[in-house]
């Protein structure tokens, strides 16, 4: 019966989105499972595991803010695993996130000021020497978000001050060959707390990769879409995004130049 219901489903689907979408972070019960996957210590998929945040803020810290006390707004801030250990070193640092999960837990458990709020919408205040959006969460607004996002942090920033961010590389998402489809099965996990098949399949239109999950339970007939969208951009195209600043530095990743990062750059743009 769910077979034929999958199936149906599949046979059926639009695979064209034709409005931007991203998972959805701000549902209080998917931020709730998404926390877990924040936590975990067995993979990188939500927040990287501890000892790569550690090298992350050693670098942020040291070369990037040259050990100076500095004031700092972490956009898309999670469960605040870089806001509360920059936050020990002396920084003075605000956290937004629109996870409502992640906020109480960066608000119970770490260091630094934390609110829930979206990118999209809130005021950034101003008077920072660093904003900082990484993992390449830039990529996952369309391109007008991502350029107003990063219009206000301009805005936010003093003179002098920092945009820190962490970018998709190009070709880990403009591929010549987009992954095949692909599914896996689970007991219950981020996409449903119940058993569930979960099958995924992608698409890249214009420098725009789309990625479907689509997920049966076992026992209902109803399929869930879970679908996201993130933009490829050249080197040149981060450029042109960050022209009001007065220069950019590109890195081959959070961590400087020592350990490239296959699938992102860090990039450095000063007022
Ligand atoms: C990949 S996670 C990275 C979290 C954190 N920066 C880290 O590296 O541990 C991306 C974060 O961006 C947040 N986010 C995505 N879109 C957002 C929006 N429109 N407003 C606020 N936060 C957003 C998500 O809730 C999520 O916590």
């Amino acid at each position: 019966m769910e077979n034929a219901t999958l199936l149906d489903f599949l046979l059926k689907r639009k695979e064209t989105v034709h409005e931007w979408t991203k998972i959805p972070w701000d549902e209080p019960e998917f931020s709730r499972r998404m926390l877990r996957e924040h936590l975990s210590q067995d993979h990188d998929a939500a927040s990287r595991r501890s000892n790569i945040i550690d090298q992350h803020v050693h670098w942020i810290h040291g070369k990037v803010l040259k050990g100076q006390p500095a004031t700092i707004l972490d956009l898309g801030c999670g469960p605040g695993f870089y806001t509360d250990r920059l936050t020990k070193l002396g920084h003075t640092c605000t956290g937004y996130d629109f996870g409502p999960a992640s906020i109480e837990y960066a608000k119970a458990n770490h260091e630094g000021t934390f609110h829930l709020g979206d990118l999209r919408t809130i005021d950034f205040r101003n008077g920072y020497d660093l904003v900082m959006l990484i993992f390449g969460e830039l990529n996952a607004f369309s391109p007008d978000e991502a350029q107003a996002i990063i219009d206000k942090a301009y805005a936010a920033l003093k003179a002098g001050g920092k945009l820190l961010l962490e970018v998709s590389r190009f070709a880990a998402l403009a591929k010549p060959d987009v992954e095949p489809p692909t599914w896996f099965t689970s007991k219950g996990g981020l996409f449903s707390p119940n058993p569930h098949i979960c099958l995924i399949e992608n698409s890249l239109d214009l420098g725009c990769l789309t990625t479907h999950h689509y997920v049966a339970e076992v026992g209902s007939d109803t399929i869930h879409t879970y679908s996201s969208m993130h933009q490829a951009y050249t080197d040149d195209e981060y450029r042109h995004l960050l022209r009001q600043f007065d220069h950019c530095l590109i890195y081959p990743s959070l961590t400087g130049s020592s350990q490239p990062d296959e699938n992102f750059l860090a990039i450095v743009a000063e007022k």
